[in-house]
């Protein structure tokens, strides 16, 4: 067994990140009957009394149905250190409130961060200290890289956890087992069998009142370079000797370096847009550029679509399609593969055969199998059938997931740094057709499904 963190320290405790996500995620991991004991200090620029910080964990605990006895014994013995992240005294302050391996989780702001992890460095952090840092990582690559070389001067690479809470997800995880255990898919999970691969993450969300950070990021970042293409390298990714942290991110890292826009052409295979006033689900929303806090100048996008070809012997040629959106009409959320046609079809069989398509929901528990059958009433007549599954829910939600990664210590699913550097690499010449114009802001009403003719 890895050697476990026994406390948890969030920075940015009386922040959005960490009341809606981390303490729940928190109080979900205790109450799942694991074997998790660990003390939480919360860290935030407000004046807050232990007794005030342990009843907004006690509430989160309970909003996310999580109030076990375990969960309450954790609650009780939490605290709170006022303090000021960038100030090595108020750090070393701390450190001092901690047992055993601390976890110092980042739910900051990026800049933030990199001043606080600044500050760390005129400190001697406890043996074994993780650090649990939240996207964006970087602006680009070259910072990426620089803020890498920075943290490595603080703890090793494997005591580095880049947060990506889709590798949290159920259904990302599932990839795993429905690939790899199952002779049915891994076979045929190549180039010879399969026509494209669509990763899609349209939401029906719009801003949301986030412009401070989500007008300098846009779609591409938010959500391509940040967690779409980490999905693309599990499901891409060659078959891993075993789920350990070398083996997995290793592999991911492989496939994510053969991987470029599609025929190294971002203005034929990218596109991006923004949203003007509209109504999702009955909700108005005004333009994109008339939300508070948005400069329209900063031209930034809600909706964007990035067509990435895999150079390699398994995938050369296949177009993985991410796409993701925000204020539209029909939400979907999904990893679709599309497999391809069949070499022949036997005469006498009477209608079209379509290819098989096999689909997993990226937000709930369904997976779906489409094939062409023989239908009924004329039995040599084709017909579309669709075998749906319930794959049955992880009983933890992606945050309780990351923070299960982060307490054991085992960093299997966090982003290691190579990784998130090529994932900057992979959108740059995007970026660059973006800034020169090169290709179109198109724009689509909130409510619909995008722009026409997409
Ligand atoms: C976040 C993005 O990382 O992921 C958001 O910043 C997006 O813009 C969200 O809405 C989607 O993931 P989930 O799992 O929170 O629905």
């Amino acid at each position: 067994m890895t050697d476990r963190i026994q406390t948890l320290v969030i920075f940015g405790a009386t922040g959005d990140l960490a009341e809606r996500l981390l303490l729940p995620g928190a109080g979900q991991l205790v109450s799942s009957g694991r074997e998790y004991l660990f003390r939480i200090v919360g860290v935030g620029r407000d004046p807050l009394s232990d007794e005030d910080w342990r009843e907004r964990v006690k509430r989160a605990f309970r909003q996310a149905g999580s109030m076990t006895p375990a969960a309450q014994r954790i609650a009780d013995d939490s605290a709170y250190v006022k303090a000021d992240v960038t100030d090595p005294d108020d750090l070393r302050r701390v450190l001092e409130a901690c047992t055993g391996m601390p976890a110092l989780y980042f739910a900051l702001p990026p800049a933030v961060t990199m001043q606080a992890c600044r500050a760390l460095e005129q400190l001697d952090l406890p043996e074994g200290t993780v650090l649990v840092l939240e996207k964006p990582f970087g602006t680009d690559r070259q910072s990426a890289a620089s803020f890498n070389r920075q943290l490595v001067k603080l703890v090793p690479e494997k005591q580095i956890f880049r947060v990506d809470h889709f590798l949290g997800e159920s259904m990302v995880l599932g990839m795993l087992g429905l690939r790899f255990a199952n002779r049915l898919f891994e076979q045929v999970w190549n180039r010879d069998n399969i026509e494209r691969v669509e990763i899609v993450f349209d939401e029906e969300l719009a801003l949301e009142g986030r412009a401070g950070y989500y007008d300098t990021a846009g779609a591409l970042v938010d959500m391509i370079q940040s967690h779409l293409l980490l999905v693309l390298a599990v499901v891409a990714m060659e078959p891993p000797p075993s789920i350990d942290e070398s083996s997995v991110r290793g592999a991911m890292s492989q496939v994510l370096q053969a991987a470029e826009v599609h025929g190294g052409d971002p203005v034929a295979f990218s596109r991006r847009a923004r949203y003007t006033a509209g109504i999702v689900r009955g909700r108005e929303l005004p333009s994109y550029v008339d939300e508070p806090g948005v400069r329209p100048e900063n031209g930034t996008e809600t909706l964007a679509q990035v067509t990435v070809g895999i150079e390699n012997w398994r995938w050369a040629g296949v177009p993985f399609v991410l796409r993701s959106g925000k204020a539209l009409g029909e939400p979907r959320t999904d990893i679709t593969v599309t497999f391809k046609e069949v070499p022949h079809l036997p005469k006498g069989l009477k209608g079209r055969e379509r290819p098989a398509r096999l689909r997993l929901s990226l937000t709930s528990d369904d997976v779906e199998l489409d094939v062409t059958m023989n239908g009924a009433g004329n039995p040599l007549e084709l017909d579309r059938v669709t075998f749906t599954a319930d794959s049955g829910r992880s009983e933890l939600e992606p945050y309780g997931q990351v923070l299960a990664g982060v307490l054991s210590a085992n960093p299997t699913f966090s982003v290691r740094s190579d990784i998130v550097e090529e994932c900057w690499r992979i959108i740059e010449p995007v970026r660059e057709a973006w800034d020169t114009d090169a290709v179109p802001l198109d724009e689509y009403p909130a409510g619909t499904r995008g722009p026409e003719g997409w």
